[in-house]
């Protein structure tokens, strides 16, 4: 076999590497694969069947089995691992060829690696995954950015390998520097609210209504089949409750630690949101219940040392419940969104890579794990109007909030009634009135602070800057 003229490379081939080569080798190109593990090159090897792949076990072989311009690849953990795999091939790269990290990288890595191998003439590209390995291996949602002479290079190969929703590609070019980066950040950030609310409402109905795994799949899958609610993470949550554990052959959800671990990138978005001021209270409440899930020792000792409501105090009932837990559930979802796409509006602004949310919206509707039916309402408010600031600006998104947020209401106070933590939920709602309030008590804040550090404040009534000197006596 000639090994040359391959259409592109993929160096790491753990599990989303390899289902990515073998995606791109059922759709008819060619890859070489390399990995410095010898087990995954020959693992791509077992696996490749009649694709035309060719397994490899050096970086210059693989370079050598390209054609120009160069296509390199990789999957591997973000951080150190990419330098080290950008220095391992550049020797064997020239002008022109095109480098694309598809890992979960920090976008501000993903910046100084574009500049860094654009004054070598070379093209990087910071392309953001989504879908977990079965989405690599069948059709992921694609968020590529950096050089665009080195997307149109690839645009063919993205195209073909991504999700298709309506026969369209769930990929498109996000924008110069480390957009795809930055976008595939915001969609974890979604990812983790979306992940707390619906842990949230499986704590109220397990432990304020004792449901068991049956029931609770049932409703699950019952919000699926709803067209407001469905998405791939109530679909998943659905099956999780009725897998059994092999061994035991109990269901496996309550054999599991409840101590949730995490690689970060939910708190890079609320990170970057702080810096840029754009407020993200649902993500942010997602990653700080992770943090405190993981302190479960102190949660064993600090529940014998202070009280409060047991968990079981529900006063309603339970079919009402749930249908107002599954109308909180849409105004979470709905919120976070809302937030992750203003923190995206704000950076495009902010970093210059003139981001489409309609398009972002409408690459997110298939493949990704925030795959969801409202990601076609939201990709129409922003087509109609790419000037909106807010979600909760648009007609439809504020009439369907409007219409659920007194059973918001409820389910918190029976949440709070019952003792039961939910503080996405409670997020969202205070996000939905703090920015729904013509009025905010912030008059307060600036008085205090001019009164304290003489940090003056604005006035409603006349321009400019003011300091008083407050009276230290009544
Ligand atoms: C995806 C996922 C993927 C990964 C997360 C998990 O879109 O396919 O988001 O990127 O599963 O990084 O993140 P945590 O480990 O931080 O939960």
């Amino acid at each position: 076999m000639n090994n040359e003229g391959y259409d592109i490379a993929m160096i790491g081939l753990g599990t989303m590497g390899r289902n990515l080569v073998l995606n791109m080798g059922d759709k008819g190109f060619s890859v070489s694969g390399f990995d410095r593990e010898i087990d995954k090159v020959n693992m791509l090897k077992d696996e490749s069947g009649q694709r035309n792949i060719l397994p490899v076990r050096s970086v210059e072989e693989l370079v050598k089995s390209l054609k120009k311009p160069r296509l390199v690849m990789m999957l591997v953990p973000a951080g150190a691992p990419v330098d080290a795999v950008i220095s391992d091939v550049l020797p064997y790269l020239e002008k022109g060829d095109v480098i694309i990290d598809g890992g979960n990288s920090h976008f501000t890595d993903t910046d100084r690696r574009v500049t860094e191998l654009a004054k070598k003439e070379m093209n990087f590209l910071g392309v953001g995954i989504s879908g977990g390995e079965k989405g690599a291996r069948f059709g992921p949602s694609i968020m590529p950015g950096g050089s665009k002479e080195g997307y149109e290079s690839v645009r063919k190969i993205f195209e073909a390998v991504a999700a298709k929703v309506e026969d369209k590609p769930c990929v498109a070019y996000m924008g110069p520097g480390s957009a795809g980066h930055y976008v595939k950040m915001v969609h974890n950030g979604i990812e983790y609210a979306v992940i707390q609310l619906i842990a949230e409402t499986y704590h109220l109905l397990k432990q304020g209504f004792n449901l068991d795994e049956d029931e609770l799949h049932d409703i699950f899958s019952k919000w699926n089949s709803q067209k407001d609610l469905q998405s791939y993470l109530i679909e998943i949550t659905s099956r999780i409750f009725i897998q059994n554990d092999e061994q035991t052959k109990k269901r496996l959800i309550n054999l599991i630690k409840d101590s949730a671990k995490q690689k970060g990138t939910g708190k890079w978005t609320s990170q970057d949101a702080m810096d840029l001021q754009v407020p993200v209270p649902t993500i942010d409440s997602a990653v700080m219940m992770r943090d405190l899930s993981v302190y479960k020792n102190e949660r064993e000792e600090v529940k014998n040392k202070v009280s409060g409501p047991d968990g079981k105090n529900i006063k309603l009932g339970k079919d009402e419940f749930i249908k107002k837990l599954g109308n909180a559930l849409y105004f979470g979802m709905v919120t976070s969104y809302a937030q992750g796409m203003m923190l995206l509006k704000s950076a495009s602004k902010q970093y210059k890579y003139d981001i489409q949310l309609d398009t972002v919206a409408s690459i997110w509707r298939g493949g990704c794990i925030i795959r969801a039916g409202m990601l076609s309402q939201i990709c129409s408010a922003f087509k109609n109007n790419n000037e909106l600031n807010n979600l909760l600006l648009d007609d439809y998104f504020a009439q369907e909030l409007s219409r659920r947020q007194s059973d918001v209401r409820d389910v918190i106070k029976t949440a709070i009634d019952a003792g039961i933590p939910v503080a996405a939920m409670m997020a969202s709602l205070s996000y939905y009135d703090g920015y729904r309030s013509k009025w905010l008590p912030a008059n307060l804040i600036q008085a205090q602070r001019d009164y304290f550090g003489s940090h003056t404040y604005e006035r409603i009534d006349r321009e400019g800057v003011f300091h008083t000197q407050w009276n230290e006596e009544e």
